[in-house]
């Protein structure tokens, strides 16, 4: 089969733009780049300059997405659009969420002479990762409509979501601008698969027939501190330990329990010296299943443990809830619709659900939604080591553009 060469050039592009902006971060030597840092303006010249040379209009909404739209034939034209996002966890990989971004502009660089029936968008969503304000989708909800309740939560240094739209000059009252209007195509989201799935498969690309349904919790244990030598294990309140056997509580339901996975990703101790009983302890709780019910289950399970532990210490617990979403299943016909582009590029297109969570899921409550997943090299992702076989981006722009082709009605013609 011979390859397009523009494909082959563009896929090169696609993963060079990876490179590039991987050295918009907020700390020098590590990819960090969380919602609304200054490089992130970074991030949005440097995309916007593709998208004009591409005569794309380009916008900057109010929750800080970068929009770049080809108008469609007519102005009632549906809208297909196609994205990712641009923020990333603390020294993160170089092609989470990104490598989504720029195979869309790829993809709308490889059909820019030819005629489509519909707008193309294409989205770099400001914020996915939920690590600025420990709830995610902050960018894809603003799409929806959806992103109000989670504008008075605040950061770390008691930034509200509001205010640090303001402080990046957004205005949080055109919200409603940045909705999708009219009518929407659908939504495709290509993504590298972070797990071990399509690289044990052999496979470059997979389809994603569903993405798992995750709680993520903020637990709070209140002991009381005091002297280490002194005081008897049994007169102690020690919220540390109490918090500890809770983690390791949550690890071992989920080893016992197919397709949960439990992670606690944060765990602190006040005040912190060596011969001081914790009296405070802070951890959080990713929970995740493709089932809604077992996930339930699973953390009505953890949650009475954590109160159990932490009774039996004396200690007390608060427990925040920041997420609850719902897995949430991808369109059958996009899905369809990706697994015929590959096997047209002769490629074999697995399904496999998602253990991530993505902008897909939100967008999915808007429109038809479908995800593209690339092979992740020793499934690793969320770490610097992260990376992506070439020839599985150019795959996986052959595919979209034959995705976009068959969409246009013109199936089957070479990208
Ligand atoms: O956490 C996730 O599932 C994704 O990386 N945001
Ligand atoms: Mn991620
Ligand atoms: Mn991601």
């Amino acid at each position: 089969m011979t390859l397009n060469p523009d494909l082959t050039l563009l896929s090169r592009r696609a993963l060079d733009a990876c490179a590039s902006l991987a050295a918009f971060t907020e700390v020098p030597g590590e990819i960090t780049r969380t919602f609304l840092c200054a490089p992130s303006r970074d991030v949005t010249a440097f995309l916007s300059a593709w998208a004009h040379e591409l005569n794309l209009s380009v916008t900057l909404d109010a929750a800080g997405n970068l929009r770049a739209r080809r108008a469609g034939p007519t102005p009632d034209a549906p809208t297909l659009y196609l994205g990712s996002h641009v923020d990333t966890v603390p020294n993160a990989g170089a092609f989470d969420g990104v490598l989504g971004v720029t195979l869309a502009f790829a993809v709308a660089q490889a059909l820019r002479g030819e005629a489509l029936p519909f707008a193309l968008e294409l989205l770099a969503f400001s914020e996915e990762e939920g690590v600025r304000f420990g709830v995610p989708f902050i960018g894809s909800r603003a799409l929806t409509g959806t992103l109000a309740p989670l504008l008075p939560l605040q950061d770390a240094a008691g930034v509200s979501v509001l205010d640090a739209l303001r402080g990046y000059g957004l205005d949080p009252d055109a919200l409603p601008d940045a909705q999708v209007r009219g009518a929407a195509l659908g939504f495709l989201e290509f993504h590298i698969e972070q797990g071990p799935v399509l690289q044990a498969a052999g496979a470059s690309v997979g389809v994603v027939s569903a993405i798992v349904g995750q709680d993520r919790v903020l637990l709070d244990f209140t002991g009381q501190a005091a002297h280490a030598g002194t005081t008897p294990m049994a007169h102690r309140r020690d919220a540390l330990a109490a918090a500890a056997r809770f983690a390791v509580a949550a690890e071992d339901l989920a080893r016992a329990t197919p397709g949960l996975v439990a992670t606690v990703g944060v765990l602190t101790a006040r005040p912190g010296a060596i011969n001081v009983i914790p009296g405070q302890a802070h951890c959080t709780l990713d929970l995740r299943h493709e089932d809604d019910g077992a996930r339930a289950q699973a953390l009505n399970e953890v949650l009475s443990t954590a109160g159990r532990v932490a009774q039996e210490r004396g200690v007390t617990l608060k427990v925040t809830h920041t997420m609850a979403q719902a897995a949430v299943p991808m369109d059958a016909g996009f899905r369809e619709a990706l697994r015929a582009a590959a096997a047209r590029e002769g490629l074999q297109a697995p399904d496999l659900v998602s253990g991530a969570g993505h902008d897909a899921m939100i967008l999915a409550g808007r429109m038809p939604a479908a995800m593209l997943f690339l092979r992740s090299p020793n499934a690793l992702s969320h770490h610097p080591d992260e990376t992506v076989h070439p020839e599985d981006v150019h795959a996986a722009l052959r595919v979209g553009v034959g995705f976009v082709r068959a969409l246009a009605g013109r199936t089957g013609e070479q990208p």
